[in-house]
């Protein structure tokens, strides 16, 4: 049976689907998170375990919240309660919202930070000749407290404006130019970080895996990092899956999903660390890494603060493309769970990620001494979300749609209602019963020491 769309806003292009589903993904979790946890969890072997669970529980993960989303046409606890009367179910949900928020909150931050770093560019304020320049440059404004503050919110409001003109109009006509100009714009400088001195240095340190660095904090944050970067556990897919029309094939945009996103991460990683070696930075310098290493490239680039100017700036749209899909969690519960009208929903939204992102961002400055956990306020939104509530919640999802799903609902969303075939059923059903869940079970027993 074919669902009904309804009154919900499909997207009106199959391209477009995939395009904001790889806009969701992309963002700054690839091009300023990854390079910033390969570097401080040892390069090549977090490297190895981000690229094995990308394939092995990511991409089994995106097809259990596609099918979610699809068959039920509705937000993660719609979802839940679609399929099973229990109510234990849709409490995963909850998690989804508060991780959703959290992740919002801090990640707000830095795309505030592109935004400064895109009006500094163009100014020709964020060119000096020596390297070590980048970093007290970086520094003194993080540390400012009312910039980053303010960028934070200004971004937000950006957010809130995008939000407020629907799904298909907004979003979609946006990430259809975005993403391929992004993309180019990421081969050429890889093109340029290889000619540098240090290339070999950064790609060994990338791509030779030190067996050694390979602790269970490392696979944990590997596991984070691949949850974090497919916007995967909290129902993000889940959401957007469900105003995919019936003919958006769900394995193959799966796919091609987790493979666009994990060739953007592997150019940001080539991109960044050949320079790091090139100008003798450390590669484990943490959140503020990008942000120091890529002003040097441009720097060092005919027509630098062009260069610099555009990337940044596109690095603030693909923020936007990303803070949109995980805006949208929050924002389909308040709506269809809990019936409030769209605006009073993203204002909502918007309110609370505006007051623990002001937190979040000035957790580099005036309260960098509030420590939870040894972590600031910042690092440990990061932290939980990713490392923790993400992974937790792509388990409860795999063991929904492995065990208590009807598989005739997973078949016929794999197969688009019996009118494509779908080869890898077993296989899809096997990772979803056992690899997912126990895979991500041992990762974290393992690395709390219990195993
Ligand atoms: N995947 C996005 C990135 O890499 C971030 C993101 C968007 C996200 N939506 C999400 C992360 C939902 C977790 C959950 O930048």
């Amino acid at each position: 049976m074919t669902p009904q769309p309804g009154k919900r806003d499909l997207f009106t292009t199959r391209f477009g689907a995939i395009a904001t589903t790889v806009g969701s993904a992309v963002g700054l979790g690839n091009i300023w998170r990854f390079p910033y946890e390969a570097g401080t969890n040892g390069g090549g072997a977090f490297m190895l375990c981000y690229i094995v669970f990308i394939f092995l529980l990511g991409v089994p993960v995106i097809c259990a919240e596609f099918t979610l989303g699809r068959s039920s046409r509705s937000n993660y606890f719609g979802a839940m309660r679609h399929h099973s009367r229990s109510r234990f179910w849709p409490l995963a949900g909850y998690i989804g919202i508060l991780a959703s928020l959290m992740i919002l909150s801090f990640y707000s931050v830095v795309a505030g930070w592109t935004v400064e770093y895109t009006v500094q560019s163009a100014t020709g304020a964020l060119d000096f000749s020596d390297t070590g320049s980048y970093h007290d440059h970086f520094d003194t404004f993080v540390t400012g407290n009312w910039r980053p503050a303010m960028w934070t919110l200004i971004f937000l409001a950006l957010n809130f404006g995008i939000l407020m003109r629907g799904v298909s109009k907004g979003i979609e006509r946006f990430s259809n130019i975005l993403m391929p100009v992004l993309f180019l714009l990421l081969i050429v400088f890889c093109i340029n970080s290889l000619t540098m001195d240090g290339a070999r240095e950064g790609l060994t340190f990338l791509f030779r895996p030190d067996f050694a660095a390979l602790t269970p904090a490392t696979m944990l944050s590997a596991l984070g990092q691949a949850f974090f970067s497919l916007s995967l556990g909290l129902g993000c897919m889940l959401t957007y899956s469900s105003y995919f029309s019936t003919g958006t094939r769900l394995g193959r945009s799966a796919l091609t999903t987790a493979m666009l996103d994990t060739v953007v991460a592997l150019l940001a990683g080539v991109i960044i660390f050949p320079a790091v070696f090139t100008y003798g930075m450390s590669p484990s310098a943490g959140p503020t890494l990008v942000f120091e290493v890529l002003p040097s490239i441009f720097h060092h680039l005919p027509g630098g603060v062009v260069w610099s100017t555009f990337f940044f700036f596109l690095l603030f749209l693909a923020s936007l493309t990303s803070t949109i899909s995980m805006s949208e969690i929050s924002i389909a519960f308040f709506t269809e769970q809990l019936k409030i009208r769209r605006k009073s929903a993203v204002i909502l939204n918007t309110a609370i990620a505006a007051v623990f992102g002001t937190l979040c961002a000035l957790s580099f400055g005036c309260l960098d001494d509030l420590r939870l956990f040894g972590m600031t306020i910042f690092n440990l939104f990061d932290y939980t979300t990713s490392n923790i509530m993400l992974p937790f919640g792509g388990m409860i999802i795999s063991l929904f749609v492995g065990w208590r799903l009807k598989r005739s609902v997973l078949v016929e969303e794999m197969t688009c209602y019996g009118t494509t075939p779908f080869r890898v059923m077993g296989l899809l059903i096997f990772l979803l019963r056992w690899v997912c869940p126990l895979g991500i079970a041992l990762i974290f027993l393992n690395s709390i020491g219990i195993i």
